[in-house]
This record gives C-alpha cells, sequence and structure tokens, in this order.
C-alpha cells in the first residue's frame, strides 16, 4: 500500500499538531503550528554566507541545509513545548526552489513522517506565503483577495475557499522580487537586493518619473519596462558624466513598483465585492509597501491582512500552516514524491 493511502481514513483532527520544513533557497526553516497557532518557529539562514557571492550558490545552500535541518527541527520541536510523538503531520516544500536545497528538506520530511508513522504533505512554497495570512488574523476565513508579491511571482487572486484560487492578474514577465533585485544591482547594492533598495529609498525622494503600469488594463503586471528604464536612468547619467541620486533612483523605483501593487489590490476588491485583502510574499515586508497598502485599504473601507515581515519571507510557519489545509482536504503525499525546480501558478482563470 502507498504510504498516502495508509492514512486515507484518518481520523482527523480539526486543529492538528504539524510540523512545518523550508528549505527551497537559503532559509534553513522549521516550525510547529496546532491550527492556527503557532507554537514555535525557527530560522537558520545562510544569507551572510551567500552575500559574499552577490547571491545564492545553489551548492552553498545544499551544503547549509545538510549543516542546519537536524538544530532547526530539533530546535522547532524544543520551543514548541510539545513532544514529536504527539505531532498529526509533517509539512514540507517540495517546490518551487533550488533543487538540492529542497531535497534536503524533503527528504529530512520523508524520513521523519515514516519513522513517526504519520502523514507526509508536500507544500508549494508559494501556497505556503499565501497560508502566511492565516496565521496573522486566526478569524480570516474565504473569500478574499490575495496580492502575492515574491521573488518569483506576483499575482492578484481571488481566494474562493482554503483550497481554491482564481488568478486576476499575473506579473507578464519579471515578478517583483526579481524586479528590486536586478534594481539592487544597478544600484551596485549587496545581496538580498530588497531590503537593501528599501534602506537606500528611506534617504531618496520619489522624485523621478519611472514607467508605473503595464498599459494593458486588467491585474497584469509587467516590471520589465520599469526595470529597463531604471538601468537606461543611471546608465545615462553615468555616460554624460551626470552627478545623479542613487537615494532618489531607489525611492522612485519602489514607489513605481508597489503603488501598482496596492492599488490594483484594492480595484480587485472591490470588483468581487471582497472586504478583505491578504497579502503574502518576500515583498510584502517592504516598509513602503506595507505603509501604502494600509492606506489604500483604509481609505476604501477594506479589511487588510498583513503579515509580520517575519512571515513574509521564507519562514516554515506558512509551510505548516498551509499544511493544515492540505491535512484537514486528506492531501497526503507518498513517500515518492520528488522536489520540483519550478511550479507554476497556474494560468488566469479558476484553479
Ligand atoms: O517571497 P520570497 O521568499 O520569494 C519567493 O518565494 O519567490 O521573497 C524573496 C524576494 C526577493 O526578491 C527579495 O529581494 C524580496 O523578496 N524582498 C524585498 C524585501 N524583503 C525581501 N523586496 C523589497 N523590500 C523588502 N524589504
Ligand atoms: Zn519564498
Amino acid at each position: 500500500m502507498d504510504y498516502a493511502q495508509r492514512f486515507s481514513q484518518l481520523n482527523k483532527k480539526a486543529e492538528p499538531l504539524i510540523l512545518g520544513i523550508e528549505s527551497s533557497c537559503d532559509e534553513t526553516a522549521a516550525a510547529i503550528v496546532r491550527g492556527r497557532k503557532l507554537l514555535s518557529n525557527v530560522v537558520l539562514s545562510s544569507a551572510a554566507e551567500q552575500a559574499k557571492y552577490g547571491g545564492v550558490v545553489p551548492e552553498i545552500a545544499s551544503r547549509a541545509h545538510t549543516d542546519a535541518i537536524g538544530e532547526a527541527v530539533e530546535r522547532a520541536i524544543a520551543e514548541s513545548g510539545a513532544d514529536k510523538h504527539e505531532l498529526d503531520a509533517v509539512a514540507v516544500t517540495y517546490g518551487a526552489g533550488l533543487l538540492g536545497a529542497l531535497l534536503v528538506g524533503l527528504s529530512f520530511a520523508k524520513s521523519f513522517a515514516y519513522a513517526l508513522d504519520i502523514p507526509l504533505i508536500g507544500v508549494n512554497h508559494i501556497r505556503g506565503h499565501m497560508a502566511a495570512a492565516y496565521l496573522t488574523d486566526a478569524t480570516l476565513e474565504p473569500p478574499f483577495i490575495t496580492l502575492l508579491a515574491s521573488g518569483g511571482h506576483t499575482a492578484i487572486l481571488y481566494t474562493k475557499s482554503y483550497t481554491e484560487f482564481e488568478i486576476l492578474g499575473s506579473t507578464r514577465d519579471d515578478a517583483a522580487g526579481e524586479a528590486f533585485d536586478k534594481a539592487a544591482r544597478v544600484l551596485g547594492l549587496a545581496y538580498p537586493g530588497g531590503p537593501n533598495v528599501e534602506k537606500l529609498a528611506r534617504e531618496g525622494k520619489p522624485c523621478i518619473a519611472f514607467p508605473k503600469m503595464f498599459r494593458g488594463g486588467g491585474y497584469d503586471f509587467s516590471y520589465s519596462g520599469l526595470k529597463t528604464a531604471v538601468i537606461n536612468y543611471c546608465h545615462n547619467k553615468e555616460q554624460k558624466g551626470e552627478p545623479y541620486s542613487r537615494a532618489d533612483v531607489a525611492a522612485s523605483f519602489q514607489s513605481a513598483a508597489c503603488d501598482v501593487l496596492a492599488e490594483r489590490a484594492v480595484l480587485a476588491a472591490k470588483e468581487k465585492r471582497c472586504d478583505t485583502i491578504a497579502a503574502g510574499g518576500g515583498v510584502i515586508a517592504n516598509g513602503y509597501l506595507r505603509e501604502k497598502l494600509a492606506n489604500v485599504c483604509a481609505e476604501n473601507g477594506i479589511r487588510l491582512v498583513l503579515p509580520e515581515k517575519k512571515y513574509c519571507t521564507d519562514n516554515a510557519a506558512m509551510i505548516a500552516e498551509e499544511g493544515v489545509t492540505q491535512y484537514l482536504a486528506g492531501n497526503f503525499a507518498d513517500l515518492s514524491i520528488n522536489a520540483c525546480a519550478h511550479i507554476p501558478l497556474g494560468k488566469k482563470g479558476k484553479q
């Protein structure tokens, strides 16, 4: 019998105790939730090591995960106050991400679940980012609008139920986080790009008119035009030998990249007659975007569910929380589940 099948008749608990494991990029993370209550959250990062190379080196990430995974899980269990034998399932990111890095978490999770004879749940990393909202507001229930802005995806979704969503619009080229990382490179800022652009932007003014919008209407985004405009602006100034403020470029880029996200999420909420917007993904950690979202939501009488910054960037709490949804839906994985480098968010429309 397949491993998943063994649990098909499981008597499910309403508030399962779930261990989440995340290792898709440079954070080795483990967390424990009971239903929507977060009991522990451990993140061990190799970002400082990666910064020396200007980005994530997959081989370094895999080795760092191998070194850190045991400690991360051990600490998550100890800090939760629960015993590992009380766990109801192990949820683990199986994609998208760096293959070698994913395999470390996935192999660990498989053996852990097998040894405890409990279900294994494969979590799509992006669905994890979307689930961070449930940890933020325990009363949150679909339907609502999700604004997803990460390193790999930028989208506005209509979250219809815990397991079904409709993509209203997504990026046609670069994701918002990718645009932040590319802007950081042009500005000579170190990895990780997004937080460093935000820091520099605080010293500048958004006085340069970079293009804001994809001009096609609807909810789709495009960041390649903005990226090119930033590159052209800097190169032009440099070629002419004219001085310019890098801080003003950062601030102008940041407002052009973020305003459109907040404005379109509100438009979507109005069109779908939703009174709630939930946000998720690394770019949502951006202070300017958080303030902009809070303001436009307040002006339009929309409830905003904004996860704390540490639950926007990579963590295992969100993976464990998505694990709760999948556990309740009975979506268990076999031990043959493999890591996936790419998992498309889905096509525009209903999923
Ligand atoms: O959501 P995430 O983990 O990416 C994916 O799962 O795909 O987030 C990483 C992205 C990176 O592009 C990073 O530069 C960006 O989020 N990011 C930020 C900030 N913190 C992280 N972008 C802008 N401002 C920040 N404070
Ligand atoms: Zn992520």
